[in-house]
């Protein structure tokens, strides 16, 4: 745990509450989450960018469907969800290269939101919108069936160990619920550097009747998504990284 004293108290306070009531969840209903949330420290830069740039491009947790085309403020742009964002440097560049796109963009972590709201301060992006909640309840309580174009999900927790396995996103109910969401031709991508959750992320997807592989195993980065500095510095040891894009029949 890392010293609360050094976040503002809004802030250390609006975690503790949120960890709280993930805990008293977890344990009420037994869902496993596919993430543990960090003590993280906000820089005073996430800080100001959260308090400015949230009423803007925040978009609070409800039980409601969103319509993506009001949020967003125009309906002839395509829908994509990123799922895990981090510090979102990758959204950042992904959004600025595909202007005709909207990113509906979900983390959990503070300072990853704040990180993000930052860079779309500071690069006037206008094609992004935040939600900090657990995505499987986005999915079912936020967003209409078939209303997106396309899912990002770049280097999701690998949770390596195998009684950890339980605890990875991609599972087949969550691909499940997230295919419902997909418009016919929508697409899947993920890619991780965990070679062991690709061959799971593989048979996961391949299981699903819905979806149809767009290569014969592994797909070709596509273009859009940058290579991150943790990337790059892999590559150059020698580590490899698999992208998977399926979609939707
Ligand atoms: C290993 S990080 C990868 C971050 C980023 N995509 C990248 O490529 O650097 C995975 C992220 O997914 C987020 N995450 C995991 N499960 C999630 C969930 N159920 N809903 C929203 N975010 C989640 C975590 O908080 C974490 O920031």
């Amino acid at each position: 745990m890392g010293s609360l004293a050094a976040i503002s108290p809004i802030h250390s306070s609006t975690i503790l509450v949120m960890t709280e009531l993930l805990e008293t969840e977890e344990k009420q209903h037994r869902r496993i989450r596919s993430f543990v949330l960090r003590q993280g420290r906000l820089t005073k830069g996430q800080e100001r960018a959260l308090e400015m740039g949230w009423p803007q491009f925040g978009i609070n947790y409800s039980e409601h469907l969103l319509d993506l085309d009001q949020i967003f403020g125009r309906a002839e742009s395509g829908k994509i969800l990123e799922i895990g964002f981090g510090m979102g440097e990758s959204t950042a560049k992904i959004a600025q290269t595909l202007p005709d796109y909207d990113f509906l963009a979900v983390e959990v972590h503070t300072p990853g939101v704040g990180s993000l709201l930052k860079l779309i301060q500071e690069q006037v992006l206008t094609n992004i919108r935040i939600i900090q909640h657990d995505v499987v309840e986005v999915l079912q309580h936020m967003l209409p069936d078939n209303s997106l174009d396309g899912v990002h999900i770049f280097f999701p927790d690998p949770w390596h160990k195998k009684r950890h396995h339980k605890r990875r996103l991609i599972q087949a109910e969550f691909i499940k619920l997230l295919c419902c969401k997909l418009k016919s031709g929508a697409y899947i991508h993920v890619a991780t550097d965990w070679q062991e959750y690709a061959e799971w992320v593989f048979e996961v997807l391949t299981a699903e009747l819905q979806l149809k592989n767009t290569a014969k195993d592994y797909a070709e980065k596509p273009s859009y998504r940058p290579l991150t500095k943790f990337e790059s510095r892999g590559i150059k040891l020698g580590h490899g990284v698999w992208d998977l894009v399926f979609v939707r029949k």
